[in-house]
């Protein structure tokens, strides 16, 4: 007999499935988020109409979706069964009553972290004898490690950041107001191939020195550094970059600093191996830039993992003495903030490989001077 082979979303599911049998659990709900884009392929918004992955520990997923979105989804997930509601329907009683008809007395069901709270709080009125727990450690776990596949596109869009940056350069940017250049930015990203833009901080002068800053009206004068940080997707994963630049002759304050981060930086994506604690990431840039005398100055944590999301597991963070291994993602990007005056970060996205790790930025790390 021949057997078909799984595509690459339904050995997800499968592997949710292993999972679910060991933790004891009996199902795991996915609404539209990347956990679901990730399980099923599906990469719709989430809206008041219930669209719901219902993946039980043994047998068939269960895809439940309104009645004109079926055709579709049957398209996109055609390894699950079908349940389609009418717009008068109760897709909460269809979910509960799929639920009861499989399982004993007391259901464990697991619910992941971008589910609405809204659905969870219906569902657990019209379930109450469930045991409801979290999906994240099972989703993260299948989510931490990527395939080449995935690397790949993250490699893509990395290398779109890059040419975005490279193209900003080539343009006169004193005298523009940070939301200037951030759509000159944004402009770029897109010619880059970038199909949706995640988030882009420009913050000039004293506002470097707010690692979140939002591009507002200060225009970018002599002296300024300028905190450049972007990341957007291509076919669904993101990227993240930040670069420092400096508008004119640099003082010899921001050059020294900058160095100082630049190296954090190089440290701890040398750092990088298998097997690796992630807390020491953190702890091999932190150092240098406490050895610096600037450690009071970083004020976050040196990364975070990136895939589907923008933040996601792993955390370079002080406590996470989880091990590195072959495929995780994460940014590497230690900065230093000198509140009032200016601030600098340096940020590559890194792919752990089998002997240490792969930068999937390539743009230069100096501080480079803009007119
Ligand atoms: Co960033
Ligand atoms: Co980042």
């Amino acid at each position: 007999m021949l057997s078909r082979m799984p595509n690459e979303h339904e050995s997800r599911c499968l592997a949710v499935a292993r999972l679910l049998a060991e933790e004891g659990a009996d199902f795991l709900l996915a609404t539209p988020s990347t956990d679901l884009y990730y399980l099923s392929g599906y990469g719709g918004e989430p809206s008041e109409r219930l669209i719901a992955l219902l993946l039980p520990a043994a047998g068939q997923p269960l895809l439940i979706t309104p009645q004109f979105e079926a055709a579709r989804l049957v398209a996109t997930v055609p390894f699950a069964r079908l349940l389609a509601w009418g717009e008068t329907d109760d897709p909460i009683a269809l979910l509960t009553e799929a639920v009861k008809a499989s399982v004993k007395a007391r259901p464990r069901l697991l619910v992941g972290q971008q589910t609405w709270a809204g659905t969870l709080l219906a569902l657990r009125s019209a379930l109450p004898e469930a045991d409801y727990g979290s999906a994240q450690p099972v989703l993260a776990a299948l989510r931490l490690v990527k395939s080449p596949a995935e690397v790949d596109l993250l490699r893509a869009a990395g290398g779109m950041c890059d040419r975005a940056f490279g193209r900003l350069l080539q343009q006169p940017l004193a005298g523009r107001s940070e939301r200037e250049v951030a759509e000159l930015l944004a402009g770029e990203m897109r010619r880059a191939g970038l199909e949706t833009l995640s988030f882009l901080i420009v913050a000039s002068g004293p506002n470097a020195a707010l690692p979140h800053h939002e591009p507002g009206e200060r225009r970018l004068t002599a002296g300024d550094a300028v905190v450049l940080d972007f990341g957007g997707t291509y076919r669904r994963y993101q990227s993240d970059i930040t670069r420092t630049i400096v508008v004119g002759a640099p003082t010899e304050k921001l050059k020294r600093v900058h160095e100082q981060v630049r190296q954090a930086q190089e440290i701890g994506y040398r750092s990088v191996r298998p097997g690796l604690p992630a807390a020491e990431v953190d702890a091999a840039t932190r150092q240098h830039l406490v050895a610096a005398g600037l450690g009071e100055f970083f004020i976050h944590r040196t990364g975070h993992g990136l895939g589907l999301d923008v933040h996601e597991e792993p955390y370079l963070v002080a406590g996470n003495r989880a091990p590195l291994r072959p495929g995780m993602v994460f940014s590497v990007e230690p900065g230093a903030y000198l509140p009032g005056q200016f601030g600098v970060r340096v940020e590559d996205t890194v792919v752990v490989t089998e002997t240490g790790a792969e930068r999937l930025n390539q743009a230069p790390r100096e501080l480079l001077v803009v007119g």
